[in-house]
Protein backbone atom coordinates (compact mmCIF):
# COMPACT_ATOMS: atom_id res chain seq x y z
CA UNK A 1 0.00 0.00 0.00
CA UNK A 2 2.98 2.43 -0.67
CA UNK A 3 2.25 5.92 -2.42
CA UNK A 4 3.79 7.08 -5.68
CA UNK A 5 6.02 10.08 -4.78
CA UNK A 6 7.27 12.97 -6.79
CA UNK A 7 9.39 15.24 -4.63
CA UNK A 8 11.44 19.10 -6.51
CA UNK A 9 14.50 19.64 -4.61
CA UNK A 10 15.33 22.92 -6.15
CA UNK A 11 18.11 23.25 -3.68
CA UNK A 12 20.14 26.83 -4.18
CA UNK A 13 17.99 27.80 -6.70
CA UNK A 14 14.94 30.94 -7.03
CA UNK A 15 14.09 33.55 -5.28
CA UNK A 16 11.11 34.87 -3.42
CA UNK A 17 10.50 36.75 -6.51
CA UNK A 18 10.25 34.04 -8.75
CA UNK A 19 9.37 30.64 -6.33
CA UNK A 20 5.74 31.45 -6.36
CA UNK A 21 5.31 31.39 -10.09
CA UNK A 22 7.14 28.10 -10.48
CA UNK A 23 5.61 26.46 -7.73
CA UNK A 24 1.94 27.50 -9.26
CA UNK A 25 3.11 26.53 -12.68
CA UNK A 26 4.76 23.39 -11.84
CA UNK A 27 0.89 22.41 -9.77
CA UNK A 28 -1.05 23.20 -12.62
CA UNK A 29 1.13 20.97 -15.31
CA UNK A 30 1.86 17.76 -13.05
CA UNK A 31 -1.52 17.28 -11.57
CA UNK A 32 -1.88 13.53 -11.98
CA UNK A 33 -4.31 11.10 -10.11
CA UNK A 34 -2.30 9.14 -7.78
CA UNK A 35 1.07 10.93 -7.22
CA UNK A 36 1.76 12.64 -4.23
CA UNK A 37 4.09 16.08 -5.07
CA UNK A 38 6.40 18.14 -3.41
CA UNK A 39 8.19 20.92 -3.67
CA UNK A 40 11.11 22.09 -1.87
CA UNK A 41 11.96 25.42 -2.30
CA UNK A 42 15.22 27.36 -0.36
CA UNK A 43 14.14 28.40 3.17
CA UNK A 44 13.82 32.51 1.98
CA UNK A 45 10.76 30.95 -0.88
CA UNK A 46 9.06 28.58 0.83
CA UNK A 47 6.39 31.61 2.73
CA UNK A 48 5.97 32.50 -1.36
CA UNK A 49 5.35 28.88 -2.61
CA UNK A 50 3.35 28.31 0.11
CA UNK A 51 0.77 31.38 -0.66
CA UNK A 52 1.48 30.66 -4.47
CA UNK A 53 0.52 27.46 -4.02
CA UNK A 54 -3.06 28.46 -1.89
CA UNK A 55 -3.89 31.09 -4.19
CA UNK A 56 -4.98 28.67 -6.70
CA UNK A 57 -6.57 25.26 -7.13
CA UNK A 58 -4.02 23.72 -8.57
CA UNK A 59 -1.77 24.16 -5.60
CA UNK A 60 -3.97 21.94 -3.40
CA UNK A 61 -2.62 18.55 -3.97
CA UNK A 62 0.88 20.15 -3.64
CA UNK A 63 2.95 19.48 -0.32
CA UNK A 64 5.81 22.22 0.65
CA UNK A 65 9.45 20.95 1.96
CA UNK A 66 12.46 22.71 3.31
CA UNK A 67 15.47 20.88 2.56
CA UNK A 68 17.00 20.89 5.89
CA UNK A 69 16.44 21.49 9.40
CA UNK A 70 18.70 22.31 12.64
CA UNK A 71 19.05 19.55 15.36
CA UNK A 72 18.59 21.45 17.92
CA UNK A 73 14.84 23.40 18.78
CA UNK A 74 16.33 26.66 18.89
CA UNK A 75 19.36 28.31 20.44
CA UNK A 76 22.62 29.93 19.47
CA UNK A 77 23.51 28.81 16.33
CA UNK A 78 23.51 31.87 13.72
CA UNK A 79 21.81 30.89 10.31
CA UNK A 80 20.58 28.29 11.26
CA UNK A 81 16.72 27.07 11.16
CA UNK A 82 14.66 25.21 13.96
CA UNK A 83 12.07 22.54 13.11
CA UNK A 84 9.63 25.25 15.21
CA UNK A 85 10.39 27.50 12.74
CA UNK A 86 8.93 25.43 9.66
CA UNK A 87 5.69 24.92 11.53
CA UNK A 88 3.34 27.00 8.71
CA UNK A 89 5.63 27.07 6.44
CA UNK A 90 5.80 23.37 5.31
CA UNK A 91 4.66 20.27 5.90
CA UNK A 92 7.99 18.13 4.47
CA UNK A 93 11.64 17.76 5.44
CA UNK A 94 14.78 17.01 3.79
CA UNK A 95 17.26 15.27 6.22
CA UNK A 96 20.60 14.05 5.34
CA UNK A 97 21.68 15.10 1.54
CA UNK A 98 24.42 14.44 0.25
CA UNK A 99 25.36 17.93 -0.64
CA UNK A 100 24.87 18.58 3.59
CA UNK A 101 26.82 15.42 4.41
CA UNK A 102 29.42 16.56 2.30
CA UNK A 103 29.53 20.80 2.68
CA UNK A 104 28.35 20.66 6.13
CA UNK A 105 29.81 17.79 7.86
CA UNK A 106 26.40 16.21 8.64
CA UNK A 107 26.82 12.56 10.29
CA UNK A 108 24.47 9.87 10.80
CA UNK A 109 24.12 10.78 14.43
CA UNK A 110 23.43 14.26 13.39
CA UNK A 111 20.79 13.60 11.28
CA UNK A 112 19.06 11.00 13.18
CA UNK A 113 18.55 14.10 16.03
CA UNK A 114 16.80 16.18 12.91
CA UNK A 115 14.94 13.08 12.68
CA UNK A 116 13.86 13.62 16.28
CA UNK A 117 13.18 17.70 15.89
CA UNK A 118 11.35 17.36 12.37
CA UNK A 119 9.22 14.70 14.23
CA UNK A 120 8.38 16.65 17.11
CA UNK A 121 7.25 20.13 14.39
CA UNK A 122 4.84 17.64 13.04
CA UNK A 123 6.87 17.49 9.76
CA UNK A 124 7.12 14.83 7.28
CA UNK A 125 10.90 13.38 6.36
CA UNK A 126 12.56 12.36 3.38
CA UNK A 127 15.85 10.63 4.82
CA UNK A 128 18.33 10.56 2.48
CA UNK A 129 21.27 7.86 1.80
CA UNK A 130 23.74 6.51 -0.84
CA UNK A 131 27.31 5.44 -1.68
CA UNK A 132 30.18 7.40 -3.28
CA UNK A 133 31.13 5.46 -6.17
CA UNK A 134 34.65 4.17 -4.91
CA UNK A 135 32.29 2.27 -1.94
CA UNK A 136 29.83 0.89 -4.79
CA UNK A 137 32.91 -0.30 -7.24
CA UNK A 138 34.01 -1.86 -4.24
CA UNK A 139 30.58 -4.10 -3.85
CA UNK A 140 30.34 -1.77 -0.36
CA UNK A 141 27.12 -0.26 -1.37
CA UNK A 142 24.50 -1.67 0.62
CA UNK A 143 26.77 -2.41 3.52
CA UNK A 144 27.62 1.63 3.35
CA UNK A 145 23.26 2.40 3.05
CA UNK A 146 22.66 0.13 5.73
CA UNK A 147 25.04 1.86 7.95
CA UNK A 148 23.79 5.35 6.98
CA UNK A 149 20.43 3.85 8.01
CA UNK A 150 21.41 2.52 10.99
CA UNK A 151 23.63 5.52 12.44
CA UNK A 152 20.50 8.07 11.64
CA UNK A 153 17.69 5.87 12.37
CA UNK A 154 19.77 4.68 15.78
CA UNK A 155 19.94 8.50 16.74
CA UNK A 156 16.89 9.49 15.84
CA UNK A 157 16.45 7.82 19.49
CA UNK A 158 12.12 7.69 19.64
CA UNK A 159 9.99 5.31 18.75
CA UNK A 160 10.09 3.49 15.29
CA UNK A 161 6.09 3.97 15.45
CA UNK A 162 6.79 7.78 15.80
CA UNK A 163 8.44 7.50 12.01
CA UNK A 164 5.97 5.05 10.56
CA UNK A 165 3.48 7.04 11.57
CA UNK A 166 4.71 10.38 10.52
CA UNK A 167 5.12 8.69 7.01
CA UNK A 168 8.93 8.59 6.99
CA UNK A 169 10.27 8.65 3.16
CA UNK A 170 13.27 7.38 2.14
CA UNK A 171 15.59 8.62 -0.93
CA UNK A 172 18.08 6.73 -1.98
CA UNK A 173 20.75 9.35 -3.59
CA UNK A 174 24.03 7.59 -5.12
CA UNK A 175 26.49 9.95 -4.95
CA UNK A 176 28.08 9.71 -8.35
CA UNK A 177 24.64 10.16 -9.52
CA UNK A 178 23.65 13.79 -8.38
CA UNK A 179 24.00 16.15 -10.94
CA UNK A 180 26.74 14.27 -13.05
CA UNK A 181 24.17 13.26 -16.02
CA UNK A 182 24.91 9.64 -14.88
CA UNK A 183 22.08 7.40 -13.26
CA UNK A 184 22.06 4.67 -11.42
CA UNK A 185 20.67 1.28 -13.63
CA UNK A 186 17.14 0.83 -12.65
CA UNK A 187 17.57 -2.83 -11.29
CA UNK A 188 20.66 -1.71 -9.18
CA UNK A 189 18.38 1.01 -7.63
CA UNK A 190 15.48 -1.11 -6.80
CA UNK A 191 18.17 -3.54 -5.58
CA UNK A 192 19.05 -0.88 -2.96
CA UNK A 193 15.39 -0.19 -2.48
CA UNK A 194 15.02 -3.65 -1.25
CA UNK A 195 18.19 -3.25 0.60
CA UNK A 196 16.78 -0.28 2.04
CA UNK A 197 13.66 -2.21 3.66
CA UNK A 198 15.49 -5.37 4.54
CA UNK A 199 18.25 -3.24 6.36
CA UNK A 200 15.03 -0.71 8.11
CA UNK A 201 13.25 -3.86 9.58
CA UNK A 202 16.76 -5.74 11.12
CA UNK A 203 17.48 -2.62 13.36
CA UNK A 204 15.42 -4.07 16.37
CA UNK A 205 12.22 -4.23 17.19
CA UNK A 206 9.24 -2.21 15.74
CA UNK A 207 11.24 -1.32 12.83
CA UNK A 208 9.52 -3.98 10.99
CA UNK A 209 6.32 -2.89 10.67
CA UNK A 210 8.13 0.10 9.54
CA UNK A 211 10.22 -1.07 6.49
CA UNK A 212 7.11 -3.35 4.85
CA UNK A 213 5.48 -0.33 4.23
CA UNK A 214 8.48 2.54 3.85
CA UNK A 215 8.58 4.32 0.64
CA UNK A 216 12.22 4.36 -1.11
CA UNK A 217 12.31 7.38 -4.04
CA UNK A 218 15.42 7.31 -6.45
CA UNK A 219 17.34 10.54 -6.68
CA UNK A 220 20.56 10.97 -8.88
CA UNK A 221 19.73 12.88 -12.56
CA UNK A 222 16.21 12.01 -13.20
CA UNK A 223 14.84 13.71 -16.41
CA UNK A 224 11.75 12.99 -17.93
CA UNK A 225 13.69 10.59 -20.26
CA UNK A 226 14.98 8.82 -17.42
CA UNK A 227 12.32 8.48 -15.30
CA UNK A 228 10.46 5.07 -16.34
CA UNK A 229 13.80 2.99 -15.94
CA UNK A 230 12.88 3.61 -12.25
CA UNK A 231 9.14 4.17 -11.76
CA UNK A 232 9.13 0.68 -14.14
CA UNK A 233 10.35 -0.97 -11.11
CA UNK A 234 8.08 -2.22 -8.34
CA UNK A 235 10.64 -1.48 -5.51
CA UNK A 236 10.84 2.28 -6.05
CA UNK A 237 8.13 4.79 -4.97
CA UNK A 238 9.32 7.17 -7.05
CA UNK A 239 11.45 9.94 -7.57
CA UNK A 240 13.57 12.95 -5.88
CA UNK A 241 14.52 15.40 -8.47
CA UNK A 242 17.29 18.16 -8.44
CA UNK A 243 17.96 20.03 -11.48
CA UNK A 244 15.39 18.82 -13.84
CA UNK A 245 12.60 19.94 -11.04
CA UNK A 246 13.15 23.53 -12.23
CA UNK A 247 12.05 22.93 -15.85
CA UNK A 248 7.90 22.63 -16.15
CA UNK A 249 8.37 20.42 -19.05
CA UNK A 250 11.15 18.23 -17.59
CA UNK A 251 8.15 17.25 -14.14
CA UNK A 252 5.41 17.32 -16.53
CA UNK A 253 7.15 13.97 -17.98
CA UNK A 254 8.13 12.70 -14.85
CA UNK A 255 5.08 13.25 -12.85
CA UNK A 256 3.01 11.90 -15.95
CA UNK A 257 5.20 8.64 -15.93
CA UNK A 258 4.57 8.30 -11.96
CA UNK A 259 1.05 8.54 -12.87
CA UNK A 260 1.70 5.45 -15.12
CA UNK A 261 3.33 3.78 -12.10
CA UNK A 262 0.29 4.86 -9.59
CA UNK A 263 -2.54 3.72 -12.35
CA UNK A 264 -0.52 -0.04 -12.29
CA UNK A 265 -0.82 -0.25 -8.76
CA UNK A 266 -4.66 0.99 -8.10
CA UNK A 267 -5.34 -2.03 -11.15
CA UNK A 268 -3.04 -4.45 -9.35
CA UNK A 269 -4.78 -3.52 -5.75
CA UNK A 270 -1.24 -2.58 -4.29
CA UNK A 271 -2.01 0.98 -3.46
P1 LIG B 1 19.91 15.92 -9.64
O1 LIG B 1 18.55 15.45 -10.07
O2 LIG B 1 20.23 17.31 -10.08
O3 LIG B 1 20.98 14.93 -9.99
O4 LIG B 1 19.89 16.00 -8.05
C1 LIG B 1 19.40 14.92 -7.33
C2 LIG B 1 19.28 15.31 -5.93
O5 LIG B 1 20.26 15.52 -5.24
C3 LIG B 1 17.93 15.49 -5.38
O6 LIG B 1 17.95 15.65 -4.01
Amino acid sequence: MRPVIIAANWKMHTTPADAGELATTLAARTAIEGVERVICPPFVCLAAVRDALAATPAGAGVGVGAQNVHHELSGAYTGEIGAPMLVGLATWVIVGHSERRRDAGETDELIGRKLGRALEAGLRPILCVGEQLAEREAGRAEAVVASQLRGSLAGFGGEPGALAEAGLVIAYEPVWAIGTGRTARGVDAAAMAEAIRSATGELGQGFAALADDLPVLYGGSVTAASAGEFLAEPAIDGALVGGASLKVEEMAGIVARAGLTAAGRRAAGVA
